[in-house]
């Protein structure tokens, strides 16, 4: 089989550029691991930023999305047990957000796969690629897999690596041209989900207790996480024990408010921060979870791959317009923009966690700096459009 692009992986980064590129002309292939029920069955975040959500509009993926998301204005942040500080998004950033679960997105990424037509091999396994040297110009780049009992390959001008932190592309790009960033944080989240109406907005908590967020995935879904040691497990939290931290970490007016029930999902996350450079290696092109992991608190897992692939979509573009700078550039773009969500993210997962190890000058600064964020309207208009995500291609005339 030959096509231009092989894309490794149908998550969300995977399928939003193959439906990118079959959008725009350009041959492709999406080759997946698992199958689609096995990709639709993971449970993770809920928050779009406003260009994620018309992206997934460009690509005919946003009717349900439209109908059943909520559209958020702002913000809550608890904390000193009882202050709400409410971060007005739409008004300070002119942005607001759409809370909409990633398993969502998921299943209507693939509905419009099958509306157009594009080709996703699932169930693919001994996923291997071959023919990159890392220069694009001796490149031969090609992938086999076994699928439906037999051993297939591809050959193709280019490889898009969108499988994920544990897939086999960034693991190609040899160790001596890689650069690894890394922090682990020393806490887990402990997740539930409950058949129960969710706050009207969502809250984030900096509790001395430890950190405690309500979400929500649809009016009778809610999502609630509280900090939890890694050593825990989910045997160690039954469903009284999650409802009564809860509501001791949240504040009082929140606690009266939130409508306790059964969870039918409970998880437990570690948190930690990933970012290799450069992204591209050839023409091996890594894209979302490849190439970067950040922790949950800021919401930017998925908008981060749905940017990544807008960039790498728009360099494909251009080289089939004869243009092979955006290309060339594919991994300075879209490393500018994930280190400003890295750093977001990294930023706020210290302004609303208890640490360990926490010393009482972290422990006074952390504080203040939630006092200025309650006092600032410049830092709570630089958290709001950090928050709602930054402009693709930012205005810097
Ligand atoms: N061959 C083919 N497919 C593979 C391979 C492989 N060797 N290894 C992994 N995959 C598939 C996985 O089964 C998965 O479906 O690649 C896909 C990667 O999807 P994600 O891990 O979801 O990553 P990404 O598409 O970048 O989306 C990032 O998803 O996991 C969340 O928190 C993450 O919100 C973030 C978003
Ligand atoms: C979620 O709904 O799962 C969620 C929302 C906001 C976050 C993280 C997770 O920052």
């Amino acid at each position: 089989m030959q096509t231009e692009v092989a894309i490794i992986g149908a998550g969300p980064a995977g399928t939003t550029l193959g439906l990118m590129l079959h959008q725009a002309g350009i041959d492709c292939v999406v080759i997946e691991r698992q199958s689609s029920d096995y990709v639709l069955g993971r449970i993770r975040a809920g928050v779009l930023e406003w260009t994620t959500v018309e992206i997934l509009d460009s690509l005919g993926v946003g009717e349900r999305m439209r109908a059943e998301g909520h559209v958020h204005s702002g913000v809550s942040i608890g904390w000193r047990g009882r202050e709400i500080l409410s971060i007005e998004l739409q008004a300070l950033s002119g942005r607001p957000m759409m809370a909409y679960g990633q398993t969502e997105v998921q299943t209507d990424l693939y509905r419009r796969a099958d509306e157009v037509g594009l080709t996703i091999v699932f169930e693919a396994t001994d996923v291997e690629l071959h023919g990159l040297t890392g220069d694009v110009a001796t490149d031969s780049p090609a992938v086999t897999f076994t699928a439906d009992g037999g051993q297939q390959r591809i050959d193709c001008a280019a490889i898009a690596g969108c499988d994920g932190y544990h897939g086999v592309s960034r693991i190609t790009i040899p160790d001596e041209v890689k650069t690894e960033y890394e922090k682990a944080y020393p806490f887990g989240w402990l997740g539930i989900l409950s058949e129960t109406p969710p706050l009207p907005q969502l809250m984030y908590v900096n509790n001395e207790r430890g950190f405690a967020l309500c979400s929500e995935r649809n009016p009778m879904l809610s999502r609630y996480y509280v900090q939890c040691p890694l050593t825990d497990s989910v045997d160690d939290w039954s469903d009284d024990r999650f409802w009564t931290e809860l509501l001791t970490r949240v504040p009082a007016s929140a606690a009266e408010t939130i409508v306790t029930g059964p969870s039918i999902e409970k998880s437990i996350a570690p948190l930690r921060s990933y970012v290799v450079e450069p992204m591209q290696w050839g023409n091996l092109y890594l894209a979302g979870d490849a190439a970067h992991i950040v922790p949950p608190t800021g919401a930017k897992g998925l908008n981060l791959a749905v940017a990544d692939v807008r960039y790498l979509a728009d360099a494909f573009i251009a080289r089939a317009e004869g243009d092979q700078t955006k290309l060339a550039r594919y991994s300075t773009t879209a490393l500018s923009r994930v280190w400003n969500a890295v750093r977001f993210s990294w930023w706020l997962t210290m302004l609303l966690h208890r640490f360990p190890d926490q010393s009482p000058f972290d422990q006074r600064a952390q504080e203040q700096d939630l006092y200025y964020l309650a006092s600032s309207r410049a830092a709570q208009e630089s958290m709001a459009e950090q928050y709602v995500g930054l402009p693709l291609y930012p205005d810097l005339t």
